[in-house]
C-alpha cells in the first residue's frame, strides 16, 4: 500500500437485519453496499449524498464503533476488520469521530472539562494533573475560555457545543478525524466558524479528515477530494474542483443543482436537474442501476444493468453507462 493512503476501504458492505415482521419475517437492510476508498494522509475526504444514502453507517464501520458485514478496512496498513479488541485499542486513539448533532453527543450531567477528559482517563493517558492540563490546552485549541471548564453542556450555544465535541475528538492525538455532518445542526452563521476551525486544526495538527455531509456545497468548499453516495454505494469520485465544474453522474448534477450559491446571477447557468422523491428503501433496492427510478436520463438499460465503478483517464471515478460533461 503507497504510504500516503492513511486509510483505506475495500468492498465495505453493512447490512441490518430487522426482525420482527409478520409471521416472524425479517428485513435485510443494506445501509452499505460494497463501497471502495481511499483517503490519503493529510487530505480532506469529502462524501455527500442525500439523508439515509449510508454516510453514518459507513462513517462508524469506519472507525469499528460498528462491525462491517463483509469487506476489509485498512489504517495505516493495518486490516482493522480483523482485529481483536485489545490489539484494536492503540489504532482506535488515532481514529475519531466527530457526530452530526452537538445537543445530543454530550452527556448532560457532566462538565464540559469531564467530557473532553474522559477519552484521556479511558485510556490512562497521563496523571490527574496531566490530563487537566490537556484539556486546558484544548479549550484554547478550539477557541474557548478555560474558565468554562466546570460547566455543564445546556451552558452553551450549539457552535460551542460542537467546539467542545471537535476538543473531545483531538484529545488522544488521533491522525484521522471523521466528521460526520459537523455542521448541519448548526445556525448558517456559525458554519463557516466551526469549518473555519476545523481547516486551522488541520493544518496546525496534520490531520486527515473524512467529511461528510448532505450539502455538496458545504463539502466541496472544504474537501480535496469527493465521494458522491447513492444508496449505499459510492457512485462518484474526484478532485473537488472537477468535480463541481463537471459532474459525470446524472446524480452529482442533480445535487449541484440545488447548491444555492450556483444559482446567484452572477454564477455560471447551469441546468437545473430536478430529481424527484427519496433515497428508495435500502431493503428494497431498485434493479440495474439504483438511481434508475429517478434518473432525469434512464434508459431500459439502466433497469436491468448495475453500472460499476469505472477510473476514466482523468482520474475521476464514476458508476453510470451514460456519464455526462465528458470533454471528449
Ligand atoms: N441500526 C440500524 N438498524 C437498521 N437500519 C439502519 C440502522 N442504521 C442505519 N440504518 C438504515 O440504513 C440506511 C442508511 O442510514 P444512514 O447510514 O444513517 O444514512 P445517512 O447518514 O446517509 O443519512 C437507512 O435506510 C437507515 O434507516
Ligand atoms: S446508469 Fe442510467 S439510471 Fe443510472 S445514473 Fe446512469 S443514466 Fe441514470
Ligand atoms: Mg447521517
Amino acid at each position: 500500500m503507497p504510504d500516503d493512503i492513511l486509510l483505506r476501504g475495500t468492498n465495505i458492505v453493512k447490512t441490518f437485519v430487522l426482525r420482527g415482521g409478520a409471521m416472524g419475517s425479517k428485513r435485510v437492510v443494506t445501509a452499505v453496499n460494497g463501497v471502495d476508498l481511499e483517503v490519503r494522509r493529510g487530505e480532506t475526504f469529502g462524501i455527500v449524498g442525500e439523508s439515509g444514502c449510508g454516510k453514518s453507517t459507513l462513517a462508524r464501520c469506519l472507525v469499528q464503533l460498528q462491525p462491517v458485514t463483509s469487506g476489509s478496512i485498512e489504517f495505516d496498513g493495518v486490516d482493522i476488520t480483523t482485529l481483536s479488541r485489545r490489539a484494536m485499542r492503540p489504532i482506535r486513539r488515532n481514529l475519531q469521530l466527530v457526530f452530526q448533532d452537538p445537543y445530543a453527543s454530550l452527556n448532560p450531567r457532566r462538565t464540559v472539562g469531564d467530557i473532553v477528559a474522559d477519552p484521556m482517563r479511558v485510556n490512562k493517558v497521563g496523571t490527574k494533573d496531566e490530563i487537566m492540563d490537556r484539556v486546558g490546552e484544548l479549550f484554547v485549541l478550539v477557541g474557548l475560555d478555560k474558565s468554562y471548564l466546570n460547566r455543564y453542556p445546556h451552558e452553551f450555544s450549539g457552535g460551542q457545543r460542537q467546539r467542545i465535541g471537535i476538543a473531545r475528538s483531538l484529545s488522544l492525538n488521533p491522525s484521522l478525524v471523521i466528521a460526520d455532518e459537523p455542521v448541519s445542526a448548526l445556525d448558517v452563521s456559525v458554519q463557516a466558524q466551526v469549518l473555519n476551525l476545523m481547516a486551522d486544526l488541520q493544518e496546525e495538527l496534520q490531520l486527515t479528515y473524512v467529511f461528510i455531509a448532505h450539502d455538496l456545497g458545504v463539502v466541496r468548499h472544504v474537501s480535496d477530494r469527493v465521494g458522491v453516495m447513492y444508496l449505499g454505494q459510492m457512485v462518484e469520485v474526484g478532485d473537488a474542483d472537477d468535480l463541481y465544474d463537471l459532474p459525470h453522474h446524472p446524480y452529482t448534477e442533480a445535487l449541484l443543482s440545488v447548491v444555492p450559491e450556483l444559482n446567484d446571477t452572477d454564477a455560471p447557468k447551469r441546468e437545473r436537474i430536478l430529481i424527484s422523491g427519496d433515497v428508495p428503501d435500502p431493503s428494497d433496492r431498485p434493479s440495474g442501476c439504483s438511481f434508475h427510478p429517478r434518473c432525469p436520463v434512464a434508459t431500459e438499460k439502466c433497469k436491468v444493468e448495475t453500472p460499476t465503478l469505472v477510473t476514466l483517464t482523468t482520474g475521476r471515478q464514476v458508476a453510470c453507462h451514460y456519464p455526462r460533461n465528458l470533454s471528449n
